[in-house]
C-alpha cells in the first residue's frame, strides 16, 4: 500500500538525563540519532510523508542539516514542538496531511525500530484502529518501599514494556487529542485512544528497538549502528 501513512517524528525532548543536549541531533553511526529513523521510515512505500518536531532551539539548525535530505526523507514539515512530549505530538499533529489514513508517532530517541516492525505495526493498526510495539517483561518484578525494604513480588504476567513507533487511524488519533490531550498528561499516544473506550492491540517487537536516555545508552547504540552497516 502506498503513500497511506504520515509520520510524527518527535524530537523536541530537552534531553535532561542525557546532560542537557539535543539527542536526535547526536551523532551515531554515519548518521545523527535522528537520520536512523527519517532513513527507515522514509524507505517504506507506506509513508506519504514524514513530519519532524524538534525544540525550538534546534529549529534552524534542523532545517539546515536537513535541507539537502528533505525530499529523499519525505520530510513535509519540520515544526516547533512543546514543553511536554504531548504537545509536541499535537503540533506536528495540526500539520499532517488532512488525507492521511494511518499516523504513526515515533520518539526520535529510538533510532532501530526496524522496516519490518513498522509494517507489522502498520499491519494491526490497518486491522485494529491502534497498534503499539512492546516487548514483555523478562525480569523479576518487586515493589518496594522508599527504604529500598521489599514489599512483594509482583506478577508479570499480561506486562509489556511498551515503545514507539505506535500508529493508529488518523481520525482515531485527532479525535483522541482533541477530547482528551487538553485533560492532563499522558504518558504515551495510545493512552489517549485508550481513554476514548477503543482498543489497542500490541505487536511484539525486541530489544533493538531501545530508547536512548542517557550517556550509558550509547556504547550499546553504537554497537548496532555500526553492526547495521
Ligand atoms: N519529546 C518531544 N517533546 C518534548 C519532550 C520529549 O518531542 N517536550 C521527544 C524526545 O525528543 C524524544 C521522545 O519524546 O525523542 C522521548 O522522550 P525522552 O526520551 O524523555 O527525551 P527527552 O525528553 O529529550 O529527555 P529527558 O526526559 O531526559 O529530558
Ligand atoms: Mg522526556
Amino acid at each position: 500500500m502506498k503513500n497511506i501513512m504520515s509520520v510524527i517524528i518527535a524530537a523536541a525532548g530537552s534531553g535532561m538525563r542525557m546532560g542537557g543536549v539535543s539527542k536526535p541531533f547526536l551523532a551515531l553511526g554515519r548518521g545523527t540519532i535522528l537520520s536512523y529513523s527519517l532513513r527507515t521510515f522514509a524507505s517504506l512505500p507506506e509513508t506519504a510523508e514524514i513530519i519532524v518536531v524538534v525544540n525550538r532551539r534546534d529549529l534552524d539548525a534542523a532545517a539546515k542539516s536537513l535541507a539537502r535530505m528533505r525530499k529523499r526523507w519525505k520530510i513535509s514539515h519540520i515544526v516547533e514542538g512543546g514543553k511536554i512530549r504531548q504537545e509536541s505530538v499535537a503540533n506536528g499533529l495540526a500539520h499532517v496531511a488532512p488525507d492521511a489514513d494511518l499516523i504513526a508517532v515515533h520518539d526520535a530517541a529510538r533510532p532501530f525500530a526496524s522496516a519490518g516492525l513498522v509494517r507489522r505495526v502498520i499491519a494491526a493498526a490497518l486491522k485494529h484502529g491502534a497498534a503499539i510495539p512492546a516487548i514483555p517483561v523478562k525480569d523479576t518484578l518487586k515493589r518496594a518501599g522508599k527504604d529500598g525494604r521489599v514489599l512483594e513480588t509482583v506478577s508479570r504476567d499480561g506486562l509489556w514494556r511498551v515503545q514507539t513507533p505506535q500508529i493508529f487511524k488518523a481520525q482515531l488519533l485527532r479525535d483522541a487529542y482533541r477530547k482528551f490531550a487538553p485533560r492532563g498528561e499522558f504518558t504515551d499516544d495510545a493512552l489517549l485512544v485508550e481513554r476514548m473506550g477503543r482498543p489497542v492491540f500490541i505487536v511484539e517487537s525486541d530489544y533493538t528497538n531501545l530508547k536512548i536516555t542517557t550517556p550509558g545508552d550509547m556504547p550499546l547504540a553504537r554497537a548496532i549502528a555500526w553492526s547495521r552497516q
